[in-house]
């Protein structure tokens, strides 16, 4: 059975839409964010933040450590194997939770707590329960939060997972990728499948309430034979979400991404084939399409919101509980607060110095202006539920849509537009991504993207398909 991204109209759309383009994890993106924002400009977003006091928060907690290097990884890690380079790490971690939590006032409570890195699970058990400790005395984690954290199952252990979900944690993202020999050895990530299906059925032995799966399609010898292998297995073991996300060959960002020979990366039409496997083999087996790159099973928080049109998505992903403001710790963490972005230092020792001072450790950031936040919610919406409201952009930001976006409109709507092409559809009321516009929702965002101008021709995004 063709499926809808295997017609010869839709290659035609690929060749066209297959360009450099950002991810949208946030508007403007992070190629925006400048130093003239300082660990100053922070403690007073933080002081306007604090004002909030019954807000909920999203907080986020990077470690960044892996043993190896993986050669596809895009995510901001350090390598190593030196233990007590950890213990280090943990202890500046502990004095920057006490300065935000100071400058937080009475404003500490947590609907979503997530760890990310690298791989959080680098940790050991003891230093996991003295992390969580350490938060927990400093915030209040909401009963009903949503505790999330990604494990690389080769080096999770039983007895780690276990911890977790004593210590509160209900959500869990495990890193596959793909099960295939030949691709694990090209991404220099080896990971046999029974060693996934084990930790996974423990884990779910334990109790955590989500489990997601990581993939990723575009690999260096990936093909689409192969590739339905892993989604098979992948089904069969029915996690509760799905991330199928599209490999970003970044050399230029990324060096370990250069030991990848070109020549065995899929080009665009071999890209699609995979991810069409991959919709095939996911809404066969009763998943639902939730945002860019997500799947989740019908009755997930995820695919009620998304059915509902009410799916929010931050720096951690997509969300059902959305808090207006997300700090972040550690080490390159980007937080959002107070209509401002900070990122953190993204070497140990910058990070290290500024806490020494007794500063945020904040190496750049952004304040949003009042047009970056009209846009930051027009392209938020198109990113999780492929529907914008006029009228409701029109109400919260007192503003015309029809004059204010008019060359947006004009664009989208000529002969050789989104529109024409099928993947758009724009009434007075809404504009609404059509299904086979889905794949294409990154070039309908750019649209709305003020920046995007000012990069062309430079390397700075990975492409769309
Ligand atoms: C921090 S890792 C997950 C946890 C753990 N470190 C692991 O690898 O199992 C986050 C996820 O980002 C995705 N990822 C990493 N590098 C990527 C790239 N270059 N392009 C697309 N996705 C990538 C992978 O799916 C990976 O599981
Ligand atoms: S993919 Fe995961 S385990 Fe591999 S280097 Fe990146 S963060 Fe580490």
């Amino acid at each position: 059975m063709a499926t809808q991204f295997e017609s010869a109209d839709v290659s035609a759309l690929i060749k066209r839409y297959d360009r450099p383009g950002p991810r949208y994890t946030s508007y403007p993106t992070a190629v925006e964010f400048n130093e003239a924002f300082d660990a100053e400009a922070y403690r007073e977003r933080l002081a306007g933040a604090a004002a909030s006091v019954s807000q909920p928060l999203s907080l986020y907690v990077h470690v960044p450590f892996c043993e190896e290097r993986c050669a596809y990884c895009g995510c901001a890690v350090i390598a190593t194997r030196k233990r007590d380079v950890a213990e280090t790490y943990l202890e500046y971690l502990a004095r920057e939770i006490a300065m935000l939590a100071s400058r937080l006032g009475a404003r500490r409570r947590v609907v979503q707590y997530h760890w990310g890195g690298g791989t959080p699970t680098y940790l050991t058990p003891a230093q996991i329960a003295h992390l969580d400790a350490t938060i927990r005395r400093h915030f209040d984690i909401a009963d009903d939060a949503e505790c999330a954290i990604e494990i690389d199952p080769r080096v999770t252990t039983r007895e780690q997972i276990a911890l977790l979900r004593r210590l509160g944690f209900n959500r869990l993202s495990m890193g596959i990728q793909d099960f295939t020999e030949t691709v694990q050895d090209a991404i220099r990530r080896h990971q046999p499948e029974s060693l996934t299906r084990s930790l996974f059925h423990f884990a779910r032995e334990t109790g955590f309430e989500s489990i997601n799966f990581d993939l990723v399609y575009g690999l260096p010898r990936q093909s689409v034979e192969t590739f339905r292998r892993t989604l098979a297995s992948v089904v069969d073991m029915r996690p509760d979400r799905i991330a199928v996300y599209s490999y970003a060959h970044v050399p230029w960002l990324r060096p370990n991404q250069k030991s990848i020979d070109p020549l065995d990366l899929p080009d665009a039409d071999g890209k699609r084939g995979l991810l069409g496997a991959a919709i095939d083999a996911f809404t066969s087996a009763g998943y639902e399409p939730i945002g860019m790159d997500h799947f989740a099973l019908p009755d997930d928080e995820l695919a009620i919101a998304a059915r509902q049109r009410r799916l929010h998505r931050n720096f951690m992903g997509y969300t059902t509980r959305p808090a207006p403001d997300s700090v972040a710790l550690g080490v390159s963490a980007i937080g959002d607060v107070h209509g401002a972005f900070a990122q953190n230092h993204k070497t140990l020792a910058r990070y290290y110095q500024a806490i020494d001072r007794g500063q945020f450790p904040i190496e750049r950031g952004y304040a949003l202006s009042a047009d970056d936040r009209v846009r930051r919610h027009v392209i938020t919406e198109l990113m999780c539920n492929f529907h914008l409201d006029r009228k409701s952009v029109e109400t919260r930001f007192g503003i015309n849509f029809g004059a204010y976006f008019a060359v947006e409109l004009e664009k989208l709507s000529a002969a050789d537009g989104p529109v024409a092409d099928g993947i758009l559809e724009v009434t007075p009321r809404a504009l609404t991504v059509t299904p086979r516009g889905r794949l294409f929702v990154r070039n309908i965002c750019m649209t709305f993207d003020r920046y995007l101008a000012s990069h062309a021709g430079r390397p700075v995004f990975s492409r769309t398909i």
